[in-house]
């Protein structure tokens, strides 16, 4: 009875929390199941950034609930921003949840668990639900070791073929941009950052037992270590940290996200010249580019100087790939406003892109404001923005046909007849190859392309 299931929603920290929070049952001796079908705890590890993803974890958990009846021991948990969000109020939706963790307390889970556990043994009813959202200092040191020992690249039959290639490592909790639109700095809490000592022993560990390529993990890391550490030689804590990794023998390939493009000082854009680890990739959220837009939503920089950090790195790295996100039908938003963002939009000639259509939280600054956007008109201008994204992306992919791209070797892909890999920016190949080349980076000539994948054959003798 102690098979436990965790379903993510949302961003890449929910599933880094979720790793951490299965290595800690793990240790524990929970077992921890792909099934959400086959499992005697589900614990759901919630979004809260647009409504949309709220009502989706509130559905899925009115919908489980009803196992309760059937199976009274079966227990359900909602961890992360919406239980920090919206605490013991969930219980008026949702009355049979057992646990209710906020994104401070993570680490309380095992706990939490097995004192359900034991009430259960002792033939107790499962009591009140337990809720806990209450911040806690440090909390952000207690997201670190996560890869379980045996993570990593499987075969068909479930065997492993090769230790993980690619982490996450939480250099950063919380956020205190308050970006007017943005629920994160309520459910994430103050911005908090973890040791840049603790972040390199991670990382030389991850090294050690295999993993090539990091990906750092923040709410906004550009910030990294701001009130911790003091430029030097006018470079910042976040590059500082980005050096550090860069030396550590065995990291093949270094990765971050979310930057603040506030924090794309000289000192970061030079770093992509001589860092050579550091993978030629951006994800630069602009969410407006309307300069009126930008000062409402509180974001501290307008369309010429995003426009002149996009510039200045391409400057330093022709070859850049680049992702953003944007809002549209922010609150009042105008038809020419929009065609400043969808003009700057073309001109920043992206990769990817993340649209996403203005969605009220309450508790932000932009949901009392008037003049909220129809849906229709918001549908409208993220049916634009895509379709320009589709034909950047579809001239980017054609550029590439013929050319031949480093790629670094994952695993199987998802039919297991073929592996998968991706290219240094960031984009995803499919190829055949063995299963001794999963973690090297491997040179393959680019064949086909559809609008998000690439496909192409090794360039290696003898495969
Ligand atoms: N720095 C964070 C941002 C989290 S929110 C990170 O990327 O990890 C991610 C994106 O969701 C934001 O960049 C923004 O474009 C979008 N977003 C945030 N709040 C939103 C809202 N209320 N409505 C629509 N999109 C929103
Ligand atoms: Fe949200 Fe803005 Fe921070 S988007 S996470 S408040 S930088």
């Amino acid at each position: 009875m102690n098979r436990v299931h965790i379903k993510t929603y949302g961003c890449q920290m929910n599933e880094r929390d979720s790793e951490a929070v299965a290595a800690m049952l793990r240790s524990r001796g929970y077992r921890i199941v792909n099934s959400e079908d086959d499992c005697d705890i589900l614990l759901l590890n919630t979004c809260s950034v647009r409504d949309a993803a709220e009502q989706k974890a509130i559905g899925k958990a009115g919908f489980v609930a009803h196992r309760k009846k059937k199976d009274p021991d079966f227990v359900l948990g909602i961890l992360g921003c919406m239980a920090q969000n919206r605490g013991a109020s969930l219980l008026d939706q949702l009355p049979d949840v057992d646990l209710i963790v906020g994104t401070q307390k993570f680490h309380q889970v095992p706990d939490y668990l097995d004192n359900l556990r034991a009430a259960r043994d002792a033939g107790l009813p499962i009591g009140e639900t337990i809720v806990d959202i209450a911040e806690e200092a440090g909390s952000q040191n207690t997201i670190k070791d996560h890869l379980a020992p045996e993570a990593g690249a499987l075969g068909t039959d479930g065997e492993l073929l090769a230790p993980q290639v690619n982490a996450f490592v939480s250099i950063q909790q919380g956020c205190n941009m308050d970006c007017a639109f943005c629920i994160v700095p309520k459910t994430r809490g103050d911005e908090r950052s973890r040791p840049m000592d603790d972040i390199v022993a991670e990382c030389r560990s991850l090294a050690a037992r295999g993993v090539k390529e990091v990906t750092l993990l923040g709410q906004i890391v550009t910030s990294y270590g701001r009130r911790d550490y003091t430029h030097t030689d006018g470079i910042s804590p976040f590059v500082q940290l980005l050096e550090r990794v860069n030396a550590i023998d065995g990291i093949e390939r270094i990765r971050f996200t979310s930057p603040h493009p506030r924090g794309f000082k000289d000192d970061l854009v030079q770093a992509y010249g001589r860092l050579e680890k550091l993978c030629e990739y951006v994800h630069l959220p602009m969410q407006s580019g309307s300069d009126r837009i930008l000062k409402a939503m509180n974001r501290p920089y307008s369309r010429e100087r995003y426009r002149e950090i996009v510039e200045s790195l391409r400057a330093v790295r022709p070859d850049m790939y680049f992702s953003t996100d944007i809002i549209v039908g922010f609150p009042g938003e105008t038809d020419e406003e929009f065609e400043q963002t969808r003009e700057l939009f073309e001109a920043c000639n992206y990769d990817m892109a993340y649209i996403f259509k203005y969605s009220i939280r309450s508790g932000t600054p932009a949901a009392d404001m008037g003049d909220q956007i129809p849906d229709s008109v918001k549908e409208h201008r993220n049916a634009v923005l895509l379709d320009i994204l589709k034909k950047n992306s579809e001239r980017r992919n054609a550029a590439l046909l013929g050319t031949i791209e480093e790629v670094l070797v994952e695993g199987p892909d998802k039919t297991g007849q073929r592996f998968t890999g991706r290219t240094r920016g960031n984009r995803v190949c499919i190829f055949d190859a063995q299963a001794r080349l999963i973690g090297q980076r491997v040179p393959l000539k680019i064949e086909r392309s559809s609008v998000s994948t690439l496909y192409g054959e090794l360039q290696l003798a003898g495969v």
